[in-house]
C-alpha cells in the first residue's frame, strides 16, 4: 500500500477526494471555523464522540466535506500509545474493505514525530491481510493512505522511517506466516537473494557442503533429521566505508520446530512454523534498509533448517563439535536453536563486528516470564543493552533486560563433552543465553528472546514483525553516532 505525507490546512481537508476522511482529535481539541471541526464540537458537545483514544464515530459526509464518508477519532493525549490505541480501533473498518483511499487529518496541534510514525505503522498493521495460500485471496483493501499535517517538513523524517518500517514489518511478516512447505530453508534463501537486487545490498547463500566445510557441526546436528537441505544465510548492507566495523545481526530460522527426538507434544504444534520469527526479522530490517540507506555496515546471518525425528535424526546424548571447537552434548533435541545460533555467532567473528544481536523464538520460558508485551533482552554490554532498550521504546517494539550472572551456566555443564545444550526448568531463558555467551567473541553482544512476540496465538494467529520496529530504530540510532551524515540519498 502507498502512505503519502502532505501539508494539510484543516480548512483544506474537507477538499481531500478519498473514500474516508478520519479526523484525529485530541484532548487538547479547540474547534476553528472550518467545517470538520465544526463537526467534531457538535458531536463532543452532544456527547456521541469523546476525544479518549479509540472512541469513533463515522458519519456520512454533509455536503461540504467531499470525502464519502467522514470518521472522528479519539486520540487521548495524543501521544504515540494513545495514537496506536486510537488507530487500532479503527482495525476493522480497514480490513472490511470499502475504503480504498484514507486521508488522516489532525484537530488538534501539530502531531509530533513519534505520533506521525506510530500512525503509520499502526495503519498498515490494521489493514494488512495474509493472502499468500489462500486461493480466493482477498487482497488488503486499503490501497493508499494519506497523512495530512500542517507541517510536513517537520515530520518528514519520522515519516520515512515508519514507511520503511512498515515494508521491513510485512516483509517479515509475510516470510513468518507463511507455512513450513512455503516457507522452506531453500525459499528463505531465495527471499534473501531477492533483497539483494537493492542498491546496497548482497547475499551469499551456503548449502550443506560449504556448511560441513566450515565445521558447523552444532546447526549440521539439527538439520540431520529433514530431507530439506539446510541453508546458511549471509547477508550484507553497505552504506558505510568498506573498513567499517559492521553491525551483525543473527536470525534463528528454524523453519519448522518439531522438536526432533525430543518430539513436542501434538497440540499447537503448527505454531512451530513461526520458528524462523528471528530469520524474518533480519530479512525484514534488510528490507528496511534498503529504503533508508543509512551510513553504516550491516551483516545478516540466518541459520536455517527444520528440526524434524528421523532414523537419521540427532539423538539425546550425541555430542556434536561446534565451529568455535566446543564441543556439546545435545540431552534435549528440542533445544534446536541455541545449537544452529552458536555456530553462526562463531561465524560472525570473521566480520570483527561493532556489535553482535541475535534474535530468536528461543524459550517457552521466555513466553512465561515476559507473555506478549516484551521481549527478553540479554547483554553482555551495558551501553548496547540501553541502545536497544531505547530504540525497542521508541518503536513502540519494547524490551526487557534479564540478567546474565556466571551462576545461571551452571545447569550446563556436562559429563561427556564441554557444555550440555539444555540446564534444568529454571530461568530457562536465562540459561539459553548463557549457552549463546560461550560462542560470542571479545564484541558487544545482545540477544533478544522474542518466543512470546514473535507472534500471536488464538484468533488473531499471525506473525508480528516483531522486532523490526526495534532493529531499524536501533541501527538509524547507530548511524547517527557515527561521524557521516545518516542518509546516504
Ligand atoms: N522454538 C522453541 C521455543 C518456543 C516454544 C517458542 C514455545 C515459542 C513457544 C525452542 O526450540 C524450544 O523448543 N525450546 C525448548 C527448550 C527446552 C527443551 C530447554 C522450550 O522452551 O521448551
Ligand atoms: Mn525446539
Ligand atoms: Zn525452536
Amino acid at each position: 500500500m502507498d502512505f503519502e505525507l502532505k501539508t494539510l490546512a484543516l480548512a483544506k481537508a474537507p477538499s481531500q477526494r478519498c473514500d474516508l476522511l478520519v479526523l484525529l482529535v485530541d484532548e487538547s481539541f479547540v474547534p476553528g471555523a472550518d467545517a470538520l471541526s465544526s463537526l467534531a464540537a457538535v458531536a463532543l458537545r452532544h456527547g456521541d464522540f469523546k476525544a479518549r483514544a479509540g472512541s469513533l464515530l463515522q458519519c456520512y459526509a454533509p455536503p461540504t466535506i467531499t470525502a464519502r464518508s467522514v470518521l472522528l477519532l479519539g486520540a487521548g493525549d495524543g501521544g504515540p500509545v494513545a495514537v496506536r490505541k486510537a488507530v487500532l480501533a479503527l482495525s476493522g473498518l480497514l480490513k472490511a474493505g470499502v475504503s480504498r483511499h484514507v486521508v488522516f487529518a489532525f484537530g488538534s496541534a501539530a502531531p509530533g514525530p513519534d505520533a506521525i510514525g506510530v500512525l503509520v505503522r499502526c495503519v498498515a498493521e490494521a489493514s494488512y491481510v495474509y493472502t499468500t495460500t489462500k486461493s480466493k485471496a482477498e487482497p488488503r483493501a486499503l490501497a493508499r493512505a494519506t497523512v495530512g499535517v500542517p507541517d510536513a517538513a517537520r515530520v518528514r523524517a519520522a515519516f520515512d522511517t515508519a514507511v520503511a518500517v512498515v515494508a521491513g514489518v510485512e516483509f517479515a511478516r509475510e516470510w513468518a506466516n507463511r507455512p513450513a512447505n512455503h516457507a522452506t530453508p531453500t525459499m528463505l534463501g531465495e527471499a534473501a537473494r531477492s533483497l539483494a537486487r537493492h542498491a546496497g545490498i548482497s547475499c551469499k547463500l551456503h548449502g550443506p557442503a560449504q556448511v560441513a566445510r566450515l565445521g558447523m557441526g552444532a546447526f549440521m546436528a539439527v538439520a540431520r533429521g529433514s530431507s530439506e537441505p539446510l541453508r546458511f544465510i549471509e547477508l550484507h548492507y553497505q552504506g558505510g566505508p568498506k573498513a567499517q566495523a559492521p553491525v551483525v545481526l543473527v536470525g534463528k530460522g528454524i523453519t519448522f520446530d518439531a522438536g526432533g527426538i525430543s518430539l513436542k507434544p501434538a497440540a499447537g504444534m503448527d505454531e512451530m512454523k513461526f520458528d524462523m520469527g528471528g530469520a524474518a526479522s533480519v530479512l525484514g530490517t534488510f528490507r528496511a534498509l534498503a529504503e533508508l540507506r543509512p551510513k553504516i555496515n550491516v551483516v545478516g546471518l540466518i541459520p536455517s533448517c527444520e528440526n524434524l525425528p528421523d532414523g537419521k535424526a540427532v539423538k539425546p546424548g550425541d555430542v556434536v563439535t561446534s565451529m568455535s571447537g566446543q564441543t556439546i552434548e545435545i540431552l534435549n533435541t528440542d533445544a534446536e536453536g541455541r545449537l544452529a545460533l552458536c555456530d553462526a555467532l562463531a561465524y560472525a567473528a570473521r566480520f570483527k563486528p561493532k556489535a553482535v544481536v541475535d534474535m530468536a523464538t528461543l524459550t517457552g520460558a521466555c513466553v512465561v516470564a515476559l507473555g506478549a508485551v516484551r521481549s527478553g533482552l540479554f547483554a553482555s554490554d551495558d551501553a548496547l543493552a540501553a541502545q536497544l532498550l531505547a530504540a525497542g521504546e521508541d518503536a513502540l517494539d519494547p524490551c526487557w533486560r534479564m540478567p546474565l550472572d556466571d551462576e545461571y551456566a551452571d545447569g550446563l555443564k556436562s559429563a561427556f563433552a564441554d557444555v550440555a545444550n539444555v540446564a534444568g526448568r529454571p530461568a530457562g531463558a536465562v540459561t539459553a543465553a548463557k549457552f549463546l555467551q560461550r560462542f560470542v567473541g571479545a564484541w558487544p553482544w545482545a540477544h533478544l528472546d522474542i518466543a512470546g512476540t514473535a507472534w500471536k496465538s488464538g484468533s488473531a494467529k499471525g506473525a508480528t514483525g516483531r522486532p523490526v520496529g526495534l532493529l531499524v530504530h536501533y541501527l538509524l540510532a547507530v548511524a547517527d553516532a557515527a561521524p557521516a551524515r545518516r542518509r546516504g540519498k
